[in-house]
């Protein structure tokens, strides 16, 4: 199959070089990119093409990595180069199908993979407009699979997927972030050392829960016992962390809905023209 790749920024480099990873040869790996730079650092690996839309006519499944104010120009550029069994997969989720069929009526997907896909442990979130069919469901999920697991949601819960997934990262390392902080403001010892136990802690009670199919509240059962030390701290999450995580998706997901109605302002913008 011939996977092509427009924008060879952080997320399409990802993908490229996972793609490689996993032994797609280069004949069969096509990239495009704005400027030449970016397209230096893949050419060992990956064919360069000279436009958009060569990489567009080649691809049997097309990935489009470029930012939200970029891609109506690209949609542009490739709307008529598109193959008709072609799949295109925006890894942009503020921009709907609605929006990109305006360009592209054929078979669309969106893409949300999570940093993790680095370590192949990615829960890439897929959905697929109505064009799309069984065929691209199980083309897309066989591509990604090289980046670890493959989820379909549908396009309206791809926002609360994505802060779940995509986001969760960067939730989690800001929160232990914290706890850090915190710690060492009572104690000798050294960043690092609280650093390491903390990750590691976070790593083996992940995969404790998974090996013993445990929830969150039986791991609180198991170690905040009654009257206990942990329970105090336990106790002080339950009462004022809350506050916080409501407030965090609240603000994350006003975010997301700025970013939708800008996406669509930049698309509706340019018809007028
Ligand atoms: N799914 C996720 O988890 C996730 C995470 C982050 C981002 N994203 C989304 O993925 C997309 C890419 O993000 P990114 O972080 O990879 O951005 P990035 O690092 O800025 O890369 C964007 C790339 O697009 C290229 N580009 C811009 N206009 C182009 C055009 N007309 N034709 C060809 N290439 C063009 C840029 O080329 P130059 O070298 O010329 O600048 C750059 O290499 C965004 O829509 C973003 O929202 C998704």
């Amino acid at each position: 199959m011939k996977i092509g790749v427009i924008g060879c920024g952080s997320m399409g480099k990802m993908l490229l070089e996972r793609f490689s990873a996993a032994g797609t040869a280069a004949s069969e790996l096509f990239a495009a990119n704005r400027g030449a730079e970016k397209l230096r650092a893949v050419s060992g690996i990956c064919t360069v093409c000279g436009s958009n839309r060569e990489a567009a006519e080649k691809a049997d499944i097309l990935f489009l990595c470029v930012r939200p104010a970029d891609m109506k120009t690209v949609l542009e550029e490739i709307g008529h180069s598109v193959r008709e069994p072609a799949l295109t997969v925006s890894l942009n989720g503020s921009i709907s199908f609605r929006l990109l069929e305006q360009f592209l009526p054929g078979r669309l997907a969106k893409a949300i993979p999570s940093v993790t896909a680095e370590i192949g442990r990615s829960q890439t979130l897929v959905c697929f407009n109505g064009r799309a069919d069984d065929s691209d469901r199980e083309k897309l999920k066989a591509v990604l699979s090289c980046m670890g697991s493959v989820t379909e949601l549908p396009e309206r819960e791809m926002g609360m997927g994505s802060e779940l997934v995509s986001c969760m990262p960067g939730f989690v390392a800001a929160i232990f972030d914290v706890i850090c902080q915190s710690a060492k403001r009572h104690t000798a010892l050294s960043e690092e050392q609280i650093a390491e136990m903390v990750t590691e802690t976070l790593c083996a009670t992940g995969e404790l829960m998974r090996a013993k199919q445990m929830s969150f509240r039986e791991v609180i059962g198991r170690v905040a016992t009654k009257g206990g030390i942990t329970a105090e701290g336990t106790a002080v999450i339950a009462e004022q962390f809350p506050a916080a995580a409501e407030e965090m998706f609240r603000r994350t997901l006003e975010k997301r809905r700025i970013t939708a109605e800008n996406a669509e302002r930049l698309f509706t913008g340019a018809e007028a023209d």
